[in-house]
């Protein structure tokens, strides 16, 4: 597999930080919107399978659960223990809504697979772009990935909206505790993510590509192609 994080850091990070990033994930406003946005461009019929890769305290699956009904399956996977324990909680009403911990990037699942979900997760992979192209093979053709992602915006208000990016940027990203950091981390997340929606268009018939959350929030979302 060609992807992987700088996984203890982050997983420590994420664990500690369960309860307040699960407030954040469900609460900020303009993200349940794009949630129910996202789910929507996974283009799901009733029945089918869906995996979100790095699916945190589970905030998109039952959007994703709503798409596919009660005849579908649903799996949400995710390297941080604490994290998923609170996606098992919060799931537990729905039987066919599964958590598993794995790595997104050598994903524990053997059936097939008609969508892939990653929202807020490539920008901490070591290698988007190959982590995208796996996401691909996994689906195959005729199948779905969507990826969503907060990068500075190209709106008329950016710089406002930025300078606020940024500083959630430095503030929330692993490790907290260093105040300086050799490579601005909110460029490095730029090009991440920047990498990984050019792969999957690159990868795609059918694109969609739209910003949210006044422009912060960029979804792309294809139909992979032969
Ligand atoms: C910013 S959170 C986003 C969570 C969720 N997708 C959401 O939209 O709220 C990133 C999540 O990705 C997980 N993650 C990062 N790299 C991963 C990997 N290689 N395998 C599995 N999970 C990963 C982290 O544990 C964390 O829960």
């Amino acid at each position: 597999m060609s992807a992987s994080t700088s996984g203890e850091t982050a997983q420590e990070f994420y664990g500690r930080w369960a309860r307040l990033y699960d407030l954040i994930a469900r609460r900020t406003p303009g993200i349940p919107a794009l949630r129910q946005r996202a789910a929507a461009a996974c283009r799901l019929e009733r029945g089918d399978t869906v995996v979100e890769m790095g699916c945190g305290t589970g905030a998109n699956l039952p959007y994703l659960r709503e798409q596919v009904g009660p005849e579908g399956t649903v799996v949400g996977i995710d390297f941080t223990g604490p994290i998923l324990e609170r996606a098992r909680d919060l799931t537990a009403e729905y039987d066919n809504v599964h958590v598993a911990r794995g790595d997104a990037t050598q994903p524990p699942v053997d059936e097939d697979v008609d969508a892939v979900l990653a929202t807020f997760v490539v920008g901490m992979l070591e290698d988007p772009a190959g982590a995208v192209d796996d996401w691909c093979d996994l689906v195959g053709p005729e199948g779905h990935v969507v990826l969503a992602n907060a990068a500075r915006s190209d709106e008329w208000y950016a710089p406002p909206v930025n300078t606020v990016f940024r500083a959630i940027v430095v503030l929330s990203t692993p490790p907290t505790t260093k105040l300086r950091y050799e490579n601005d981390p909110h460029l490095r997340l730029d090009s991440k993510i920047d990498a990984a929606h050019a792969r999957l268009r690159e990868r795609s018939r059918a694109v969609a590509d739209e910003s949210h959350v006044f422009g912060v929030v960029r979804l792309t979302g294809g139909r992979i192609g032969p």
